[in-house]
């Protein structure tokens, strides 16, 4: 009895495989086990892929869009263990059993199979069990409640549809499994490339091993080494990166469920420029559509829909239709018709089609996993992009059907290879964005469409962006909102938000004048809320939220130089736009405490720390360094905790010292027209800092042909200087004058100021608000610094340099 279960046991343990042979290739080395094959294969110097695989290879085909590469390495066979070397990682491969070790050049373990578990199976399901590192943090794993640390949390990857979801629901509707570990002051990143359901242990109920498990198909994952910044780098590199948007889907966007009619859509567009309030997008959710079907238009509420277009173009406004994949099971319905004669939609294993109910009532689905149904779709958009229409927003795309439960039988055509639910559903709503994307970019004619989607994996980045789906209107959801959509930030997606004053149920004035605040420093930033729910628009809630949401959307344009930058690091590098403060402050663990989690950078420079409706009092941390109130200008010592009182109309913003901020100085109406003056702010500091102006017609990919503005400016406080470096590009910059604004300058330094003029000056991001309760004059901020100095310039392309 007793050694029948010390067998099973053993055989347990040693599932992994006992080394058999080993062989190097190009890339890394193969080697055979009993009972798998194991290659390992550089695909750069910091990103390493593990793939144990059998003799029919089940992989996802959609995300990494890389292949391996030679690079330097050396491998060294002992007795007992495989050893492989590179200039950058190291790898230690136990042979008996299999066992992973992954250390650093100092020799320091990054990450190691827990000895005794390793790799197991149970059934078709796979697990690898890491070892708990000494505190080890986990961040990322993308759109994600709970914590900014993962750690003693556990997730599962399966792309669900669910509506007002709870603050710790599991799952949610899109699904990147790549997480980042962090350690002794060491990190590294995985990326589990396998499309079925997937589950993650972060030392969950256990205090020895985190990790994860594929329920089905190879155990295929890549390792990546290096700072967090590099291992996100590394993951975009390999995931690809988004390519800059048009510079109209980085403005404002009004959604509603659903505005209409036509005249309402145009009611509230006009309501904007009335109210002086910059906007660029009109959102039209499912009652633009006849009962709801894709692809036509409802003829009583929208009898004109190209000239409802052409009239919101004339104000500055682009349009967002929703698009949701059901196409109605109806006859001489032309996507019905002839989806079904070029055999689009998804399958039962018979051959039937599989019909689900959702809006529209019976449809059918097309299967986005297949290039011809790609095809079909760009097509079936024209009827969008022929009247001017550029902005998709994909929805229901998990796919979302009444009763939750799309039967595991469905099959995909997964580019011929073919696969069931369980591998397809997790890719169907990144494959749906992939047809928008490349259906519109083709049918636009060098325009850049904007995509949204609800449902993802990883790789969506590069057709899409993404938003948290149905939040609900309280405080919770708001933060939760911000961590989310850093965690994406972690995950490889720069550009996600949420929908900002709360989607289901009705939010308080105060949350709404808190969340447009925190919105405003959100990649995409859009009002949206529920059909019966409270209006959502920036004037909704009363003047007082009137004025505030006006200043912080009008702060957002101001800013929009400094956010398409942060929009081209992205597109350059995958550095997200919101950036966790565990990205440039690892080690701190202050910044991972309940208290401090939500705050974050948005681009280079802001810190923002996110602030309850309810609170007066915010609690803020700064990390290391030296910080400027972004208001008024106070000076502060990083490494320290703050509570100070908040006014409603002040969200707590830093700067760093040293910093340069690039923001249009005239008021504008929407993001095509910022006028002619840019404002470059500097904060005296000691460090010396750069950054890049970068300014493209917005609309095309004419970029890609060197018609771009793009130049350096350095700051360099030691000696005195700025230099604004010679433009380089093709694009003719609308630039006409140059303001420089300076922060927390010596006056007697600047006497020395040999460039014309320099006056001190008060200097106001935003507007005063109006004093509406006399109770609340004494709780009013007073949001400006007195003390900057500022110059005035012609702006030319030429190197200009000021010294002091
Ligand atoms: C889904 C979307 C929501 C949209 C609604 C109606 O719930 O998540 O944003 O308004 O469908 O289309």
């Amino acid at each position: 009895m007793l050694d029948i279960a010390k067998s099973e046991r053993n055989k347990r343990i040693s599932e992994g495989g006992v080394f058999k042979s080993y062989l190097t290739t190009e890339y890394g080395v193969e080697i055979e086990t009993e009972s798998f094959q194991y290659k390992i294969s550089f695909y750069n110097e910091h990103t390493i892929r593990v793939h144990q695989t059998s003799h029919s290879q089940d992989c996802n085909p959609y995300s990494v869009v890389q292949s391996p590469k030679k690079i330097n390495f050396q491998v060294e066979d002992n007795e007992n263990s495989l050893v492989i070397t590179s200039e950058s990682l190291d790898v230690v491969i136990d042979k008996s059993p299999i066992l992973f070790t992954f250390l650093n050049k100092d020799g320091k373990i990054l990450n190691q199979d827990e000895p005794g578990l390793g790799i197991q199976t149970q059934g078709e399901q796979k697990t690898i069990y890491k070892k708990l590192q000494l505190n080890e943090r986990f961040v990322g794993l993308g759109e994600k409640t709970g914590p900014l640390d993962r750690s003693g949390k556990g997730y599962q990857n399966w792309n669900t549809d669910h509506f007002a979801y709870d603050i710790e629901a599991d799952p949610l509707y899109a699904s990147i499994p790549f997480y980042i570990g962090i350690h002794n002051g060491l990190s590294y990143g995985v990326f589990v490339d396998n499309s079925y359901k997937s589950h993650f242990n972060f030392g969950a109920s256990n205090n020895r091993f985190s990790s994860f498990s594929v329920d089905s198909g190879d155990m295929d994952y890549y390792f990546f080494n290096g700072s967090v910044s590099e291992i996100i780098q590394s993951y975009t590199w390999l995931t690809g990166r988004m390519s800059l948007p048009p510079m109209w889907s980085i403005g404002y966007q009004q959604c509603r469920y659903s505005y209409y009619p036509d005249t309402e859509v145009l009611d509230v567009a006009k309501k904007f420029r009335d109210k002086d309030i910059p906007a660029d997008v009109i959102v039209l959710d499912i009652h633009y559509m006849d009962e709801y079907k894709i692809f036509s238009w409802d003829k009583e509420r929208f009898p004109n829909p190209d000239q409802m277009v052409d009239l919101l173009k004339e104000m500055g406004f682009e349009v967002v239709v929703i698009c949701d994949p059901g196409i109605k099971t109806e006859g001489k319905y032309l996507p019905y018709d002839s989806g079904k004669k070029e055999d689009v939609f998804l399958k039962y294993p018979d051959g039937k089609y599989y019909e689900g109910e959702v809006w529209p009532g019976w449809c059918h689905f097309p299967d986005f996993t297949k290039e011809e149904t790609r095809s079909w779709w760009k097509d079936m958009m024209k009827s969008y992009t022929d009247i001017g229409i550029k902005g998709f927003w994909n929805d229901m795309n998990e796919i979302a059907t009444w009763g939750q439960m799309l039967p595991e039988n469905i099959e995909f055509d997964f580019e011929g290879e073919g696969a069931t639910t369980r591998k397809g559903r997790n890719i169907y709503g990144m494959q749906m964005a992939r047809s928008a994307y490349e259906g519109a970019s083709q049918n636009l004619d060098g325009k850049r469409p904007f995509i949204l989607t609800r449902a993802g994996f990883a790789g969506v980045q590069r057709y899409s962006a993404l938003w948290t789906g149905d939040n609900v209107a309280n405080d919770e959801h708001m933060l939760l909102g911000v961590r989310m959509v850093n965690s994406l930030g972690l995950s490889g997606v720069p550009f996600s938000g949420y929908d900002v004053g709360g989607f289901a149920g009705n939010g308080q004035s105060n949350l709404f004048a808190r969340w447009i605040q925190i919105g405003a420093f959100s990649p995409f930033f859009r009002g949206h809320s529920m059909i019966n729910s409270h209006d959502s628009e920036p004037w909704s809630y009363g003047e007082e939220v009137e004025e505030i949401s006006k200043n912080y959307i009008r702060l957002r344009y101001k800013l929009l130089p400094y956010i398409y930058h942060a929009f081209v690091q992205a597109s350059e590098s995958g550095t997200p736009v919101t950036r966790s403060l565990c990205i440039d402050y690892t080690p701190d663990d202050k910044i991972y405490a309940a208290d401090f989690e939500n705050q974050y950078l948005f681009g280079d420079n802001i810190l923002v720390a996110p602030l309850a409706s309810d609170q007066r009092y915010g609690k803020v941390y700064l990390p290391e360094g030296e910080w400027y109130e972004f208001f008024t200008d106070e000076q502060l010592a990083g490494g320290q905790e703050m509570i100070r009182e908040y006014a409603l109309e002040h969200l707590p913003l830093f700067i760093k010292a040293s910093s340069i901020i690039p923001v249009y100085g005239d008021a504008t109406q929407n993001s095509k027209n910022v006028g002619e003056c840019l404002e470059l702010h500097f904060y005296a500091g000691t460090d010396h800092s750069s950054t890049e102006y970068y300014e493209d017609d917005g609309v095309s990919y004419e970029s890609s042909n060197g018609i771009f503005h793009r130049r350096l400016i350095e700051f360099a406080p030691s000696q005195k200087e700025i230099k604004i470096k010679e433009a380089s590009g093709n694009y003719n910059s609308k630039i006409k004058k140059l303001k420089l604004v300076l922060h927390g300058f010596d006056q007697n330094e600047l006497n020395n100021w040999k460039h014309g003029s320099i006056e001190r000056k008060c200097y106001s991001y935003v507007q005063p608000i109006s004093n509406f309760d006399p109770f609340e004059k004494d709780h009013r901020d007073n949001l400006k610094s007195e003390n900057v100095f500022s110059t005035e310039i012609a702006y030319t392309n030429e190197e200009m340099v000021f010294n002091w």
